[in-house]
């Protein structure tokens, strides 16, 4: 600093009063988190403008000086978007990266900036204004994969494909009803975002190294200016927790999960045996050596990013866990697992996104799926409890040996003839045949959140009027 009498080169411009010597090489490496932490660049510089501006407000420093620190600060954020600021490991973090440029700006004023903060509450506030922001991203990215599942789920209303439990075929469905059960995750991944973005929605700055200051400090004036509702209320847990970044992560692992499944079902539907889309070359690549093979690289990337994101999950509450308050600066190490979790789940979002905006749907393949491993079987079951009135347990032991006949003649169920069944049961009539079909079965499950494409379109106009 301009007035500093300390030696730069051998102690620490920013706390190196007592020190007599500079820190190790190794030292100088393990404590640096320049290399990332520059990434808050402008949460920083919005802070300590909002900062000084709130001391000179209150009388503690003067305008002169918060004019020349607004100022200053200005000039480096044109500095570092314009790439022309240079970082240095020797200053450790972003923070003293920007007040010693400050100082080398605009002189012994910039020393004043650093009145009543401390780097524990400026870290905390540049991390929340970074997760806030993320989360907004995140929260906008998935409303546009929900409006891209809610336009396929519409084209598709009405397109049967198999349901499966177990990946056995289990009951028909229809494609638009299956695409709306990643809207509701999706849905619920949102909802999760909103509530984080309330949770965080506290100012930290005030809350000083620990113990809050003796300074009389405005801290609901920086709260508004920095767009927080209100500035947290205990200043050991402000400089201390991470509950909002962990909280970040939770969300992505659980929307990683839906993905994942996402991407999985995607590298499952379009094998060659399945055949159910077709991705679009903007979507897939090829391989080098077989000339056939259109791969689901996308996809199967997403499935990888989501192990990455919850390994960030894991990593950030394994490193908070046996922390005792306050800060310690093993806290340091919560940025990088945060901005690469950011960073993945950003582009799963997209290129799902993508994916299933791009993908061809074969509905004819899907309705021949549909229509095979007996699939109508619990139609008829139902048939003989509604038309026959027999107990569920009885139908389905009829139909179990329906399904027996029809497997060892090599047969469909509505391709047994009337005789046939009528051997197993009396009471079956010509008009099982109506029950038998994927399109009958699909359009009689009309309960509420059921398959039958009147439903379906009942919760595609749902989730249509809150996207
Ligand atoms: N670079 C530090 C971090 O990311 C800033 C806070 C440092 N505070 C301290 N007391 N050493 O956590």
């Amino acid at each position: 600093m301009a007035d500093d009498t300390t030696d730069t080169k051998s102690s620490n411009q920013m706390w190196g009063g007592r020190f007599a010597s500079g820190p190790d090489a190794i030292m100088e490496e393990i404590n640096a988190s320049i290399g990332f932490d520059k990434k808050l660049f402008a949460q920083d510089i919005r802070g300590s403008i909002a900062h000084a501006t709130m001391l000179a407000h209150q009388g503690i420093i003067s305008a002169e000086d918060k004019d020349k620190i607004v100022h200053g600060l200005n000039t480096i954020l044109s500095e570092i978007e314009s790439g022309n600021f240079e970082f240095s490991r020797q200053l450790e973090d972003i923070h003293m990266n920007v007040e010693a440029r400050l100082a080398t700006l605009i002189g012994p004023a910039a020393g004043r900036l650093h009145t009543a903060r401390s780097r524990n509450d400026q870290v905390a506030l540049d991390f929340r204004l970074w997760v806030k922001e993320e989360l907004q991203k995140t929260e906008q990215m998935l409303t546009g994969l929900i409006a891209a599942f809610l336009d396929r789920a519409e084209e598709h209303a009405e397109s049967v494909m198999p349901g499966f439990t177990h990946l056995q075929t289990a009951q028909p469905v229809t494609f638009g009803h299956h695409c709306m059960a990643y809207v509701e995750m999706f849905g619920r991944d949102r909802a999760r975002v909103r509530h984080a973005i309330e949770h965080l929605d506290e100012s930290p700055i005030g809350a000083a190294a620990l113990a809050g200051t003796g300074y009389p400090i405005d801290r609901h004036m920086t709260a508004k200016a920095l767009g927080f509702r209100e500035p947290t209320r205990n200043s050991i847990d402000t400089v201390s927790d991470r509950d909002f970044a962990i909280e970040f992560l939770s969300i992505a692992a659980i929307a990683g999960m839906h993905l994942s499944r996402l991407a999985e079902e995607i590298v499952i539907w379009s094998t060659p045996q399945f055949g159910f889309v077709r991705l679009s070359d903007a979507f897939s690549t090829g391989s080098s050596i077989m000339p056939q093979k259109k791969n689901p690289d996308a996809a199967e990337l997403v499935r990888a990013k989501t192990g990455r994101i919850n390994g960030s999950l894991v990593a950030l509450l394994t490193i908070m866990k046996g922390l005792p308050l306050a800060y310690s600066k093993d806290m340091q190490e919560d940025k990088e697992q945060v901005f690469d979790a950011a960073e993945s789940l950003e582009l799963a979002i997209a290129a799902m996104t993508g994916m299933v905006r791009d993908m061809t749907v074969n509905t004819a393949r899907m309705k021949a799926a549909a229509g095979s491993g007996y699939s109508t079987a619990t139609d008829l079951a139902d048939w003989l409890v509604r038309e026959a009135a027999l107990p569920f347990r009885d139908a389905h032991h009829v139909t179990g040996r329906a399904v027996a006949l029809a497997e060892s003649k090599g047969c469909d169920l509505a391709e047994l003839p009337l005789s046939d069944l009528q051997a197993i049961h009396a009471a079956i009539t010509d008009k099982v045949y109506d029950v038998l079909t994927v399109e009958a079965s699909v359009a009689s499950r009309k309960s509420f959140g059921g398959t039958a494409p009147s439903e379906v379109r009942k919760q595609i106009a749902f989730w249509r009027a809150r996207n």
